[in-house]
């Protein structure tokens, strides 16, 4: 089956995974931001989003193009400073479609924060954050920053790929092939 990676990124880790994932599997990758090909005539979907404030950022363009994304196989890597787990679950549950949900596969992997990067708004905004988590691990986090960056990380997301690229869809049959000739990215 023939997928592509799409993802956003604010301060460019996840730019950088989603890099290192299209390398490794050889699928094309798309900054939402900056203009794409069509989703529809893809078999699967690869999405790499960030989170910022307990929210998925993309996750409007999830909702715009919900339709296209309908019946498809979506692979979705977040990257944060939280682990894996129920807060993360949580976050990603208010921010994102139920349907989209469902029918994901999802990988948390772990990202960046660089304070001197930040503006001074999103600084002050994680120093009263940090200040006030009863987590006081990823309260100082919150407000030192970190570097969490794995590129080994990705490995269960290009299994995933793999996996998704070896089964037979409908571009893999040589009457849809032609007819989607064109309209493939
Ligand atoms: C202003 C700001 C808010 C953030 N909020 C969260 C958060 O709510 N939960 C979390 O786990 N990580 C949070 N992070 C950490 C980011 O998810 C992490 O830095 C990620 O690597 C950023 O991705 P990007 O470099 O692709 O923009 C925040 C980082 C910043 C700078």
């Amino acid at each position: 089956m023939e997928g592509a990676i799409f993802y956003t990124t604010k301060y460019g880790s996840t730019g950088d995974y989603a890099g290192w994932i299209g390398d490794a599997t050889g699928l094309p990758v798309f900054d939402i931001n900056h203009g794409h090909g069509s989703i529809e005539a893809l078999d699967f979907i690869v999405i790499g989003c960030p989170i910022y404030f307990h929210r998925v950022l993309g996750e409007a363009w999830i909702r715009r193009h919900l339709a296209e994304l309908h019946g498809k196989p979506v692979v979705l890597f977040t990257v944060s400073g939280a682990p894996a787990g129920p807060k993360l679950d949580r976050w990603i549950a208010t921010s994102l479609p139920r349907e989209l949900i469902d029918g994901a596969d999802h990988f948390a992997l772990f990202g960046r924060q660089v304070p001197k990067t930040l503006t001074w708004f999103e600084r002050i905004l994680l120093i009263i954050a940090g200040l006030f988590n009863p987590d006081r691990k990823a309260g100082r986090e919150e407000m030192q920053g970190f570097d969490f960056m794995d590129k080994t990380s990705i490995q269960p997301v290009v299994d995933m790929i793999e996996t998704l690229k070896a089964r037979d869809g409908p571009r893999s049959r040589p009457d849809e092939r032609q007819a989607l000739q064109g309209r493939a990215l």
